[in-house]
């Protein structure tokens, strides 16, 4: 680990702004924040982006479905998702938009800078058009009958039953979803970024290091199978931003979504007055990195870097990409009932035990990650209460009855103390390479060794004791030395215990280098309980919930 001060941008994908934030996208949120909180930790200048991902077709007939403005519909959804982060501990620094007059200069002075370098071209392409709706369709707006194995129903763009991919036009009796009506083929004239101008660079560029290797492995079949030319353009009507010099003609929303990351960026430098073109000079050191689920492996490792090479803008660090969740071992879904939006979750249970959850469960890699709602509860139960909280309650008592919250200036056993300092490397690589299960797993270990020690000097019968109170004291100052570290090491996961212990134990903010200090001769505040049991009938108050918000929403 460098001791350098790095400066370090970080991003979350953004949500749409057409529907709730749920269980699935906290993993991204969970994870990103863990990583950005151990940065800050280290003393490193981290920045943590995002932006509401406000443009698109589903936006704007969701916003004809409820009788409101696309601008309204968005801001509403803007607020709700900040809220649900907000209360989920999600600490961005900046939470912008992608419909902001940042996103719309950048966005064009980037196609400007594209078209310029010769990397944009135009023709005339053929597409199903809503003869009732006045529209052109997105691919997900058509359903028809599979041209390979006729299943019927099926979305414009690939099969859900035999998996094949083809074209809209392909689908055999097509109808608008909108409208239900026949689509007739239409020709409109759309803009295409070049992608393949850019094939020498990215091929290099993914083998560089800056992606994970399973994701380098399916880039390696994408290139094989030859880099298309990408659609970058919509017909009206769309809401999005219209392309300069033309009177009908929109971007795509995948084309300004990622520019929204530079755009909330630009957005937090003006306010924080720290200097965005150096932030995004491909010369300086700065690090950039995106974390992202598997499924926008495209946009993010090819579409994205050849647009900020194309625009003479710094290239990601590196794009982390990482699994789906899943519910009780099968996908989330709305008619099992484990479609679990964050509100419902927060209506009933601590955010830290989700947060600690997914952190035990994620690896660096992009496996999905199962919610195992059982687990889940004995788990957090046998972990984060049973474990490390204990150590605090069981010595707190003592020294707070005792000694008027005035620990030791003897450290009881230096050794422990010792073993517990040096395992900061370890947990600080762990964090470093998105490694949390195995984090938390050295914590835990870490935990046990607390507790051990612990039942081995049995407090409560030392207190019993005659001439006893330094040992007492002593022993207890330690133990609650050792919870001070392992809360310093949990932090990135569970910062409200953190804060929490911080006034228990009357500190300034942990960070990272405390680790190998002690609390000797102090005086600490009153306990009172850092975390609760999770109890089985909130976790079924929270189904129930969910249940119902899914069957008035259908
Ligand atoms: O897949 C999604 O939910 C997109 N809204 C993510 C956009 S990420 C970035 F490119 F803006
Ligand atoms: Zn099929």
């Amino acid at each position: 680990m460098r001791d350098k001060q790095r400066q370090i941008l970080v991003t979350s994908a953004l949500p749409y702004a057409n529907g709730p934030i749920h269980i699935g996208h906290m993993v991204e949120y969970i994870q990103t924040d863990i990583w950005v909180r151990f940065q800050k930790m280290r003393g490193h200048q981290c920045v943590y982006i995002c932006a509401d991902d406000s443009h698109g077709t589903p936006i704007m007939l969701k916003a004809q479905e409820k009788g409101t403005s696309p601008e309204t519909l968005i801001e509403q959804m803007k607020n709700e998702h900040e809220r649900d982060f907000n209360d989920f501990a999600i600490t961005f620094d900046n939470y912008h938009s992608t419909h902001s007059k940042e996103n719309q200069s950048l966005a064009n002075s980037i196609f400007k800078k594209l078209n310029e370098g010769g990397h944009i071209t135009k023709r005339v392409i053929k597409q199903l058009y809503d003869p009732e709706k006045n529209m052109f369709l997105p691919d997900r707006f058509i359903r028809g009958e599979c041209p390979k194995c006729h299943a019927v129903n099926q979305y414009g763009d690939n099969c859900e039953v035999c998996g094949a991919t083809y074209a809209p036009t392909d689908l055999i009796n097509p109808i608008s979803a909108i409208t239900g009506k026949k689509p007739i083929e239409k020709e409109s004239e759309h803009y295409f970024f070049k992608l393949h101008d850019f094939e020498e660079n990215l091929l290099k560029w993914t083998h560089e290091g800056h992606l994970q290797n399973e994701v380098t492995n399916k880039l390696d079949e994408w290139f094989e199978a030859g880099l298309q030319e990408w659609d970058i353009s919509r017909d009206e009507p769309y809401f999005g931003f219209k392309i300069p010099g033309t009177t009908n003609k929109f971007f795509y929303v995948w084309l300004d979504a990622p520019i929204g990351y530079l755009a909330s960026f630009k957005n937090f430098c003006e306010k924080e007055k720290l200097d965005f073109n150096h932030w995004c000079d491909p010369n300086s050191d700065i690090e950039m990195y995106h974390f992202i689920g598997k499924d926008i492996i495209y946009f993010h490792a090819l579409f994205w870097p050849a647009i900020l090479e194309g625009s003479n803008l710094k290239k990601p660090s590196a794009v982390y990409a990482h699994g789906f969740l899943t519910v009780e071992g099968q996908k989330m879904s709305k008619s099992r009932g484990t479609f679990i939006t964050a509100r419902s979750y927060l209506n009933h249970l601590n955010p830290e035990y989700l947060r600690y959850y997914i952190a035990a469960k994620l690896g660096p890699g992009i496996d999905d990650i199962d919610l195992n709602l059982d687990d889940f509860l004995k788990r957090v139960n046998s972990d984060l209460i049973g474990k490390v909280i204990n150590i605090a309650s069981r010595c707190a008592g003592f020294i707070n009855k005792r000694f008027d919250g005035q620990l030791s200036p003897n450290n009881h056993d230096t050794n422990i103390q010792s073993e517990f300092a040096n395992q900061s490397e370890q947990i600080e690589n762990a964090y470093e390479n998105r490694e949390y299960a195995r984090a938390m797993r050295e914590i835990m270990t870490l935990a046990d060794k607390a507790n051990q020690y612990i039942d081995y000097h049995k407090p409560w019968i030392i207190a019993k004791q005659k001439n006893s109170d330094n040992e007492l004291q002593s022993i207890c100052t330690t133990g609650i030395n050792l919870y001070r570290v392992l809360a310093l090491y949990l932090k990135p996961v569970l910062p409200i215990i953190a804060k929490n212990t911080e006034e228990f134990l009357n500190i300034e903010p942990l960070n990272w280098k405390d680790a190998k200090t002690t609390l000797l001769d102090h005086k600490i505040n009153k306990y009172s309980p850092l975390m609760t049991r999770i109890e089985k009938e909130k976790i079924k108050d929270m189904l129930v919930e969910t249940k119902e918000n899914d069957i008035s929403k259908n």
